[in-house]
């Protein structure tokens, strides 16, 4: 739990290695254990054959550190270029991941980390990442070089403000005169007041800025009381910020899905940042996020790719109402959405997440048939048993699972269900493929027996993911949409866990060429950055609610934040990643590398059954394997799995006895090695205590 200070400039040329060493000599004289970086030299020198950085010399002189020049400074480019032009002259890349290693194995070494930043924030370091993404990275707030001379204000200011665009905190301004020339000194008022930032002062030129003359000069010209305090308070701040929060969250939260009592008596863990698959908290402890945040992010965390179209997006507008008006983003989103959707769906009613679009798909479908059949008498749905469409009330009703449901059965309305295709726990005894997929046939037996009654079926197509990541064997969805269709009874698909390629496919339906009469999507959509959901339709059922508006077809339903533009635009962002990256048959590809991960799971005393669908992976543990006698849910055998998981450092979430693993498809086939590998030595570990 330590902190560090990243030294930038407003400018190349600026004195930011004087500067830097001056502090980092100082913070020594002081007592604190301080360690140096430099991520990248560029215009490093040629010193007996060997490319050396005299910055990180001079670094390391004045901080007295003694840590491997590897990590100090992992990359040295001898073109005097940005890094990201040096390495590209020298058919190199710069490896983020392997600064972002080397800063934290220093990190653990020392009170305090004095990083020097090359040329200004906006120096780009890869084709994507700029100097000050790597403060942030680093969770290191930036100290500000300027220059005292004309025009200071407006570079300072300038890169305060792309710190707080980058999303960086200022620590201070520092203001340099590297040049002989004097010019009155800056307003340090007006610039604290606009950065929000302290000036700690001027130091002024130096003819020969080394050694001790340097350290006096620059703790004379500076208020370094004020320094020092601020550094004081940083460190602190670390420290005390995970006590403060976890005492906050108890005292004030309400968590979802979460018995208070048992989240009280917890430890709390504090989610500060994020990057590619790593979560990591407040305390430094960092995580591998198992289940792509609940099954929502897709190319990993702070992609920014994805932060920029948000960026972007803000610039013009984050929301105006949809009611009586539109916008662009999401005009430009509904017309992507028809294109990658099963032919038919030609119609997007936006909510904002997986309940809503649910609660919009049911309405939709029961006023259908008031539009339809005058005299209807379809006041029912068919869905199945487990299943889980969301937490409002009408998404409820049509939910089956009796822990979250059943208390609120007196409010809901009318649903039948049919039992779930859970071969594992078949509901007729049959064994799959000689069962001819007969649990099916009880569809056609429920919608038979109340003929008429039924104004729609709902399904989660091919995985019931809530219920314990229940995979229906192929062919079960398209034999349902087909006796819904022969019955004259409408098809709802609930794609919000399973769509945008979670199963190999971009939805769920393709694989078995199903368009339904409605589909429902959430989750990946925005690929796990903001919230937003779509209720899409075929054509015939819009054109049911056309007509003149005395005829009250009029769909009376919507939500304030609907078709909100950040969420439409970052949608639009994450679908075009999706296609251009290749990212359907990278998930391809991956899971089938998961499967072959997956099988020595089997050994396992205590794991009944595996069930994979693409990165869709549910691991069910048993009391005896033999007889498949389930745990009983009051030994928590799940839950245990995942907190020893997360003492391991991978975040999972169990739903029952099923251990989930529901990576984003970002996740490289190491880090799912990594996955699973936790995820094998937690099971065992639990279910051998049992
Ligand atoms: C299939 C399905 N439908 C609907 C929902 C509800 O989504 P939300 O939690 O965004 O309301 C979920 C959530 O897990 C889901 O898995």
């Amino acid at each position: 739990m330590n902190t560090g200070i990243f030294v930038t400039g407003v400018d190349t040329e600026i004195g930011k290695t004087t500067i830097a060493g001056a502090l980092a000599a100082i913070l020594n004289d002081e007592g604190y254990d301080v360690g140096v970086m430099k991520p990248v030299q560029s215009g490093a020198v040629s010193l007996d054959g060997k490319l050396v950085s005299e910055d990180t010399r001079f670094l390391k002189k004045m901080s007295k550190s003694r840590d491997p020049a590897e990590l100090v400074n992992p990359y040295l480019f001898k073109a005097p270029l940005s890094p990201y032009h040096a390495a590209k002259k020298e058919n190199a890349k710069i490896d983020i991941d392997r600064i972002l290693e080397a800063y934290h194995n220093l990190q653990k070494l020392h009170d305090i980390m004095i990083v020097e930043g090359a040329g200004g924030l906006m120096v780009p370091l890869t084709d994507e990442v700029f100097i000050g993404d790597l403060a942030r990275m680093m969770g290191a707030p930036a100290l500000v070089v300027a220059h005292p001379y004309l025009g200071c204000i407006n570079h300072t200011l300038m890169t305060t403000m792309a710190a707080d665009m980058l999303g960086v905190e200022t620590f201070g301004i520092v203001f340099n005169q590297c040049m002989a020339k004097k010019y009155p000194e800056p307003d340090f008022e007006l610039l604290s007041q606009k950065s929000q930032a302290p000036v700690f002062g001027l130091v002024e030129y130096m003819e020969k800025p080394e050694g001790k003359t340097l350290v006096n000069h620059v703790r004379s010209s500076l208020d370094i009381p004020r320094f020092l305090q601020c550094v004081k308070e940083a460190i602190k701040g670390a420290r005390g910020r995970q006590k403060s929060y976890e005492q906050r969250d108890k005292k004030y939260i309400w968590h979802p899905f979460t018995q208070m009592k048992d989240w009280i008596e917890s430890h709390v863990t504090i989610i500060e940042s994020g990057r590619g698959l790593t979560l990591k908290d407040v305390t430094g402890a960092e995580y591998l996020d198992g289940h792509s945040s609940y099954w929502c992010n897709v190319h990993g965390h702070s992609n920014h790719r994805l932060n920029n179209a948000v960026k972007k997006q803000l610039n013009k507008i984050s929301h105006s109402t949809f009611l009586g008006l539109s916008n662009a983003p999401a005009v430009d989103l509904a017309e992507k959405l028809v294109e990658i959707t099963p032919e038919g769906l030609c119609k997007v009613f936006y909510s904002d997440d997986g309940s809503t679009a649910v609660e919009a798909a049911v309405k939709m479908s029961y006023q259908y048939w008031r539009h339809m059949e005058p005299d209807t008498k379809r006041d029912r749905f068919l869905a199945v048993s487990n299943a889980y469409h969301g937490d409002t009330i009408g998404a409820v009703s049509v939910g089956g699972i009796d822990v979250y449901h059943s208390t609120f059965k007196d409010i809901l309305f009318k649903t039948e269900f049919v039992p779930a295709p859970y071969c594992y726990r078949c509901p007729m005894d049959k064994m799959y493929p000689e069962c001819s997929i007969a649990c099916a046939d009880l569809v056609d037996s429920a919608l038979t027996t109340n003929r008429g009654l039924f104004a729609a079926m709902i399904i989660e197509p091919l995985v019931q993911c809530p219920a314990g990541i229940i995979t229906a064997p192929h062919g079960y969805l398209k034999k349902a949409r087909d006796i819904c269709q022969d019955h004259n009874v409408l098809f709802i698909a609930d794609e919000v866990a399973v769509g945008f390629g979670r199963t190999g496919r971009m939805f769920a339906c393709e694989h078995e060429s199903v368009t339904p009469d409605i589909m429902t999507m959430s989750k990946s959509i925005t690929g796990g950055l903001l919230p937003l959901a779509a209720t899409m339709t075929t054509s015939k059922m819009f054109d049911a609610f056309i007509g003149d508006y005395e005829e009250m077809k009029t769909f009376f339903h919507g939500h304030t934040y609907t078709a909100n533009q950040l969420a439409c635009a970052t949608a639009l962002e994450n679908i075009s990643m999706i296609k251009e990256n290749g990212v359907i048959e990278q998930i391809q590809e991956k899971s089938a590398e998961l499967a072959d991960m997956l099988v020595r799971f089997a050994d396992l005393d205590h794991v009944g059954d595996i069930r994979q669908r693409g990165l869709i992976v549910g691991i069910e543990m048993v009391r005896d394997k033999s007889t498949r006698e389930p745990y009983d849910w009051s030994e928590r055998v799940g839950v245990k799995t995942s907190m020893e998981a997360k003492r391991r450092g991978l975040i999972v979430r169990p739903l029952g006895n099923v251990m989930v693993l529901f990576p984003a498809p970002a996740s490289s086939i190491s880090q799912l090695g990594e996955m699973t590998d936790i995820l094998y030595d937690s099971i065992l570990k639990i279910t051998s205590q049992e």
